[in-house]
């Protein structure tokens, strides 16, 4: 179940499609498709055809601000390893490899249709967040080699759907920065994005067994706790743009037993490598808009540089349905948001979906 420790995130932005100067060629990605992450004009004709639309052509903003080019980068960063996922997954139901068998030639057909407009809609966010750090005269972001922790297709959905709830909370930071920087062009297109992958999830609610609709307000994240995710996937070492994200990336988190709807204990891993935990340290969840949650953590035992830990997952109290996004935190707050669990943050993001 690592999946659950760790999922990935972001989605895609920015337009400037007509006005930005091509990117640099940076050259193919042996493992991406369609020429990716620098498709030739036809190729990027073919993903907008199977895309069933196009790279925006409004004109993008004349300037950005600092914390706006570190949202492009992240959702760079985040497209590229959804367009490896999709890819890998399409050729595995393509190729009916063991795990990704279907019964009806019709189930089959409309799986691959509906992958195919997303794997095309994911490479169009990713193109256009590179595509606005260019105009902007960054260096854009490029692909790394990932491994992804499932071998059947329904744990490719389950982890389809951990990781967009993820994006979805974290497209709530990127907004709010963009805000913040006066980036108002760049609000708009996330919003467009943020629509976009909630059509994605409630078809992957659907496919198991779940409502559509996973919750009033989706639980809300911290861009931090996205570059983490994402690097639970890719092969360490492997990515040329990581040193160039100006995001901390903390130590891994999984739980080991994800709980169900009721309260109780939850036992967890983390990295520890400082020996933090000799102290007292908490477990903080965020859910929904509300308050973070904080809980004394009890360390069960150690193993080297891992430790494995209790909290209480007070479930009944606080109604924890949909995404709750959990970390190991140096203080218990009280916290007033995401923003400044992830600042107290020692290991994290663990992430729980209940109903
Ligand atoms: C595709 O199948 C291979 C072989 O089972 C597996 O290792 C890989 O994780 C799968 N990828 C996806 C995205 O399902
Ligand atoms: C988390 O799980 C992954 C995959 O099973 C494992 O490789 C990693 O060592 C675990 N990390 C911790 C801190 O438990």
């Amino acid at each position: 179940m690592h999946f659950l420790a760790a999922a990935a995130v972001l989605l895609g932005v920015a337009s400037f499609a007509s006005a930005a100067p091509t990117p640099p060629r940076l050259g193919r990605h042996k493992g991406l498709p369609d020429g990716m992450p620098n498709p030739s004009p036809s190729e990027l004709e073919q993903i907008q055809l199977r895309a069933h639309g196009a790279l925006p052509n409004t004109p993008p903003p004349p300037s950005i601000s600092n914390e706006g080019i570190t949202n492009l980068k992240l959702i760079a960063f985040n497209e590229l390893f959804e367009v490896a996922f999709f890819s890998e997954l399409i050729a595995n139901i393509s190729k009916n490899v063991e795990g990704y068998r279907f019964s009806s030639a019709d189930g089959r057909d409309f799986v691959l249709e509906a992958l195919q407009a997303i794997l095309a809609q994911e490479e169009l966010h990713a193109i256009s967040a590179n595509n606005g750090l260019v105009h902007f005269n960054v260096k854009p972001i490029e692909p790394c080699q990932y491994r992804f922790p499932v071998h059947n297709f329904d744990s490719a959905i389950v982890l389809a759907s951990t990781f967009t709830d993820l994006v979805l909370g974290t497209l709530q930071d990127v907004v709010e920065r963009f805000a913040i920087g006066r980036d108002f062009d760049l609000a708009r297109e996330i919003a467009s994005v943020i629509g976009q992958e909630g059509e994605q999830q409630g078809w992957y609610r659907v496919m198991q067994g779940k409502i559509p609709s996973e919750l009033p307000f989706l639980t809300t994240s911290d861009l931090n706790f996205a570059f983490t995710a994402i690097q639970s996937f890719t092969v360490p070492g492997s990515c040329p743009s990581l040193d160039e994200i100006p995001l901390r990336t903390f130590e891994p988190l999984n739980i080991t037993a994800p709980p169900g709807p009721h309260t109780q204990n939850i036992r967890f891993s983390f990295g520890d490598p400082n020996h933090e935990a000799d102290h007292q340290l908490w477990l903080t969840y965020i859910n929904q808009l509300n308050l973070p949650i904080v809980e004394p953590l009890r360390v069960v035992t150690r193993k080297g540089d891992t430790v494995i830990a209790e909290a209480l997952f007070p479930y009944e109290e606080h109604e924890m349905n949909g995404l709750t996004i959990a970390a190991v935190t140096r203080t218990k707050g009280p916290f007033g948001n995401a923003y400044t669990v992830a600042k107290w943050t020692l290991a994290g993001p663990g992430l729980i979906i209940v109903n």
